[in-house]
This record gives C-alpha cells, sequence and structure tokens, in this order.
C-alpha cells in the first residue's frame, strides 16, 4: 500500500472525443483547431489514417490544426493498431467514400466482431468484404449509398457512430434506434459543426449531403481515465485528490454512480459547458467501500470501467455482481475471462459469468501481491497500476506497455501523487 494521494491531476483527453474531432474535421469544409487531444497509441492510429487518405493533420505548440479535404483512396491498407474505434467508424465513413481501402489491426483488433457494422452498411449498399466478420476489411466505396432504419441488437457509439457517418454520404434518411442510451460524443459534435440530426429518445436521424463545418474542438478530460484515479484515490487511506477537467457527458457517468453507491466520497466542482460537452472538476477523497449490483441500462454507461470496478469490489465489504455486461467478452481482450484472472491473483474470490462476474470484497483484509497479466489489453494494465498503490509491498505488471492505448503517463501520476 502506498502513502496517500494527495494534490491536483489533469487526465488525458477524451479518447473517444478525439477521434471524432480528428475524423469530423478531416472531412470538414475549412480549418480547425483541436486542444487537448489525446496523446496515445489509439489516437495516433486515427491520425495516420485520416492523414493517409488526405486530411491534413499538423501538431504545433500541444495543439492540432486539421484541415478537412475529400478523402481519397489509398495504395496501402489503413493500420487501425489496437484502436476499434478506429476501425469501426472509419469503415462507415469510407462505405461512401469512393475508391478501394483496406483495413487492418493488431491481433487483437483482428479478433473482434466487424459484422456488427459490416452488415447494416451492407444493407445500405455498401461493399464490403471480411475476413470470417473480423479484420482485414476490404471496403469498395462508392458513392449510391442509400439511406436505411437500423435497429442495432447491441448499445454501440461506434455501430451508431460509423452507421451515422456513413448516412452523411447516402442518399435520404438514414436512422439508427439504439436499444440502450450509448455515448452520444458524435451527435454532439455533428450538431456542433452545423450538421442537421433529428434526435428523438433513442432515435437519431441524419439526413444525407449535409457538409460539415471546421469547428474548434477543445478535448475535456476522459472520464474513462480518471476512473483509475478515482479508484486508487478512494482505495488508498487518507488519499484527497482532485482530477481537472474531467467530461461529465450523462451517457458515461456510470461510474459516479456506481462508486457513489458503494460509498465512495466524490465530489462534482466547478460544473460547467465546453465545446457541447459538460465538464467538471471531481474531488476524490479515500473511504470504505460496500458492495453493489451493477446491470442493465447503466453497463454501457460504464462498459470501459468495468475492469477497474473489479478492484473496487474487490476492497469492498460484501459481494459485488455484475450481469448483462456480455460485451466485455468482445473488447481489447476477453475482460470477464482477463478481469477475473487479474483478481484471482490478488487472492480474491471472483467467479466468471458468461455476461458478467461476482467478486467477494475483502473488506480490510488486504488482497495479496502478485504478477499481474495485462494480456494486451489497456485497461488491464491500469488497473494493475492501481494495484500497485493498493496491494502491500505492491505488484508486478506483465505487459505494462499496453497503458501506451489510452493513458502512457499513469504510473507517473500515481509516483507523483503518491509523494
Ligand atoms: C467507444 C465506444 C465503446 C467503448 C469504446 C469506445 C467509442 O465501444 O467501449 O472504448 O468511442 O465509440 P462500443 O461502441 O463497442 O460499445
Amino acid at each position: 500500500m502506498s502513502g496517500p494521494l494527495r494534490g491536483r491531476v489533469r487526465v488525458p483527453g477524451d479518447k473517444s472525443i478525439s477521434h471524432r474531432a480528428l475524423m469530423l474535421l478531416g472531412i470538414a469544409d475549412g480549418e480547425a483547431r483541436i486542444t487537448g487531444l489525446l496523446a496515445a497509441a489509439d489516437v495516433r492510429s486515427t491520425a495516420a489514417c485520416m492523414a493517409a487518405l488526405g486530411a491534413e493533420i499538423q501538431h504545433s505548440d500541444g495543439e492540432v490544426r486539421v484541415t478537412g479535404r475529400k478523402l481519397q483512396a489509398t495504395d496501402t491498407t489503413l493500420d487501425c493498431g489496437n484502436s476499434g474505434t478506429t476501425m469501426r467508424l472509419l469503415t462507415g465513413l469510407l462505405a461512401g467514400t469512393p475508391g478501394t481501402h483496406g483495413l487492418d489491426g493488431d491481433a487483437s483488433l483482428r479478433r473482434r466482431p466487424m459484422a456488427r457494422v459490416t452488415d447494416p452498411l451492407r444493407a445500405m449498399g455498401a461493399r464490403i468484404t471480411s475476413t470470417g466478420g473480423c479484420a482485414p476489411l476490404h471496403i469498395e466505396g462508392h458513392g449510391e449509398l442509400a439511406g436505411a432504419e437500423h435497429h442495432p441488437a447491441v448499445a454501440s457509439a461506434q455501430v451508431k457512430s460509423a452507421l451515422l457517418l456513413a448516412g452523411l454520404h447516402a442518399h435520404g434518411h438514414t436512422t439508427v434506434v439504439e436499444p440502450a442510451p450509448s455515448r452520444d460524443h458524435t451527435e454532439r459534435m455533428l450538431q456542433g459543426m452545423g450538421i442537421q440530426l433529428d434526435i428523438d429518445g433513442r432515435r437519431i436521424s441524419i439526413a444525407g449531403g449535409q457538409v460539415i463545418q471546421a469547428t474548434d474542438v477543445q478535448v475535456p478530460g476522459d472520464i474513462s481515465s480518471a476512473a483509475f484515479l478515482l479508484v486508487a484515490a478512494t482505495l488508498v487511506p487518507g488519499s484527497d485528490v482532485v482530477l481537472e477537467g474531467v467530461g461529465l457527458n450523462p451517457t458515461r457517468t456510470g461510474i459516479l454512480d456506481v462508486l457513489g453507491r458503494m460509498g465512495a466520497d466524490i465530489e462534482v466542482v466547478d460544473h460547467r459547458i465546453i465545446a457541447g460537452e459538460p465538464v467538471g472538476d471531481l474531488r476524490v477523497r479515500a473511504a470504505e467501500l460496500s458492495a453493489t449490483e451493477i446491470g442493465g441500462d447503466e453497463i454501457p454507461r460504464l462498459i470501459d470501467e468495468l475492469v477497474v470496478l473489479g478492484l473496487a469490489a474487490a476492497c469492498a465489504t460484501g459481494t459485488t455482481t455484475v450481469h448483462g455486461a456480455a460485451e466485455l467478452r468482445v473488447k481489447e481482450s476477453d475482460r470477464v475471462a482477463t478481469t477475473v484472472e487479474l483478481l484471482r491473483a490478488l487472492g480474491v474470490a471472483a467467479e466468471a459469468r458468461p455476461d458478467g462476474w461476482s467478486v467477494e470484497g475483502q473488506g480490510r483484509r488486504p488482497l495479496v501481491g502478485a504478477r499481474l497479466q495485462s494480456h494486451g489489453d489497456h485497461r488491464l494494465a491500469l488497473t494493475a497500476a492501481v494495484a500497485h498503490h493498493v496491494v502491500p509491498g505492491g505488484v508486478g505488471i506483465e505487459g505494462a506497455d499496453a497503458m501506451d492505448v489510452s493513458y502512457p503517463g499513469l504510473p507517473e501520476a500515481l509516483a507523483r501523487l503518491s509523494r
């Protein structure tokens, strides 16, 4: 267990908003600046793909200038790295961009399901071939997509966004009716850039042929990255930390609701709206946690935070359960299996379920030191970095470099706060 975490920290820029800013401005009319863009591997994948397709992207003085272009096919296969958001959103964007496009990624991305975007896009007339429903993908982009109404089976912002981006280049209206609300950054940013959307609850419609107007984007801090510090400061006794400028979009704040009902002491200070997104500072102080049940419509609002919430559950009193989260099985790793393995390595009784897990909290009993495996999954590596400060004597991390995907500086931020 480290000493108390104390001080102020600014978490890295929101990953979802960073991807979208590069893609939307890359096809916009005009030039605009992005401040606070996440400097991490996933976003570098999107920037490299957009640049290869012709968008002008220049880094200068901590900001990024993007000049939109009519995208052009490139001879090379576009490398989406580890990033599902890059691959799925680009598939939607390129379906209506004339030319031949290839999309590929690393071994983890090649295992992830792409039929959830390619099937509905084909229903709009897209010509896409996959490799058994997975990457590599081959897209024959053309200008004759037809708007359609889609009812995706999973609440996925990546699927919704891919379809809306295809709809921008399609004839007529494209409509997505979500089974439960997923993050709405694409909708907010499109509207902020002059695109007319029809939004009626979970039904979102876009008319084809509209042109995005380049507009500056200020990227808030990523609540999914803040989650690691929220859990660390809650679990390390005596901690008192302020996280500055964290995005508080209600489609993303499930972590605050869950930690709140477990007994965490988190206060939102200075709530404000920046570039169409709610933002605030979060003050978090150490607290004792009790178990909770996590499921239902809450899942899409905290899907990326469930791994680190597993660690919080391990230190709570009572048994915490997660259900309705089968999506965890198809993330950067099978996060049901890998999270349960990580918790067991720390001496915690955890059981996998088809769509979640149950974790017997240790209460005040200390976790045991171990060598934890990231399985190449950034959220596992980052959770292990938090565990290092919670477990007496610390932990070892196998595959710590996976943190580069979303939050390269977390171990350093934790070390600075514990000094
Ligand atoms: C994301 C959506 C979520 C999330 C992912 C980022 C996005 O995925 O897990 O990390 O930026 O749209 P799904 O759309 O598959 O739920």
